[in-house]
């Protein structure tokens, strides 16, 4: 039997075409998943093209549906339970998924606004918890028009903090004030006050500056690099009064942060702001819009016509 999927096709432009694959089969531990949404993520684009996904495997990392079949040792959600999953290869109709990537969904969130959390919610929510995130703190959030950057946003206005969203245009800030940022700034270049978390996405000059602008004791979390642009630091950028820059990445055991992540969503202090939405037909127009700036958010496919 096989699955159709979204996988590493190098015939296409974007080097991701649909394919069959073999139906996943669970194994010890997993779950079998009907997948009903996925989300796309910055990944996904740079995975087909990298080779960290073989040709013809499945791409994806971020999906919702239902329990096909539960874990054979009865850990984890059961047959029926409605989930969200953090995972290689979510782009498919069916996914065998760890138990410890997996949360419940309740009742009152959307599977397709839980597919749309994963990767983004994850990043944003471990980021500033790892730099220490606490009322009072000013945060600075770079991208924060983007997918991580939303959420950071949200997650740090919530926990008290003063926030900074930074974006490339007026356009791409629109929103954000009214869903926690303090100030909405295109660039960084007017910033002059310290700041004591950075949340960092998009890489290049923004790294630089964002560093140059960290306080004494701060902590700049280096989530991303969307940019593709070099940072270059000054001499002794570097030296001085301590504070730190870290990298940052996505571990896979996820289930009780995605828990948290649902939780915060069923009790509204999260929001997952969907700009595109669509059948994963169209998968090409929506990794069009990505790469293109104009998705506001995350971009959400249905896999399945109903949900
Ligand atoms: N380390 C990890 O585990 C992890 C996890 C999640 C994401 N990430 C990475 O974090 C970054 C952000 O992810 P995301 O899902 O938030 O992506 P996204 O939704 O595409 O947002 C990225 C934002 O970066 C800004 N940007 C600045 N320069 C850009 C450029 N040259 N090209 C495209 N965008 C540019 C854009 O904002 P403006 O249009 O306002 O300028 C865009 O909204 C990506 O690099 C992603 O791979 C890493």
């Amino acid at each position: 039997m096989s699955t159709r999927a979204l996988i590493v096709d190098p015939s296409t432009p974007t080097s991701i075409g649909f394919g069959e694959i073999a139906t996943p089969v669970a194994g010890p531990g997993q779950l079998l998943v009907e997948v009903r949404h996925v989300s796309l993520n910055y990944a996904d684009l740079n995975n087909a093209l990298s080779g960290r996904v073989p040709v013809g495997a499945p791409l994806g990392l971020d999906a919702a549906g239902v329990v096909l079949q539960g874990a054979a040792d009865g850990s984890g959600p059961a047959v029926g339970t409605r989930v969200v999953l953090f995972a290689y290869g979510a782009f498919a109709e069916r996914v065998a998924v760890d138990v410890s990537a997996v949360a419940e969904v309740p009742a009152g969130v959307g599977l397709a606004e839980a597919a749309a959390l994963p990767t983004a919610g994850l990043a944003a929510l471990r980021s500033l918890r790892s730099a220490g995130i606490a009322p009072g703190k000013r945060v600075l959030v770079t991208g924060a028009s983007g997918g991580v950057g939303r959420y950071a946003v949200r997650l740090a206005a919530h926990a008290g903090a003063h926030v900074i969203a930074s974006v490339g245009s007026p356009t791409r800030g629109a929103g954000l004030a009214d869903v926690g940022a303090d100030e909405v700034v295109v660039g960084l270049d007017d910033l002059k006050e310290a700041v004591d978390i950075v949340v960092e996405t998009v890489g290049g000059p923004h790294l630089v500056t964002a560093w140059e602008l960290l306080a004494p004791g701060g902590s700049l979390q280096s989530v991303g690099w969307t940019s593709g642009e070099p940072a270059v630091f000054p001499p002794y950028a570097t030296v001085g009064p301590p504070k730190t820059l870290t990298s940052y990445v996505n571990e896979f055991a996820a289930a009780d942060d995605l828990a948290e992540l649902v939780r915060l969503v069923a009790e509204g202090t999260l929001v997952p702001e969907i700009s595109w939405r669509g059948s994963w037909e169209r998968f090409a127009e929506a990794a069009d819009a990505l790469r293109g700036r104009r998705v506001a958010g995350k971009a959400v496919f249905d896999v399945k016509p109903h949900a």
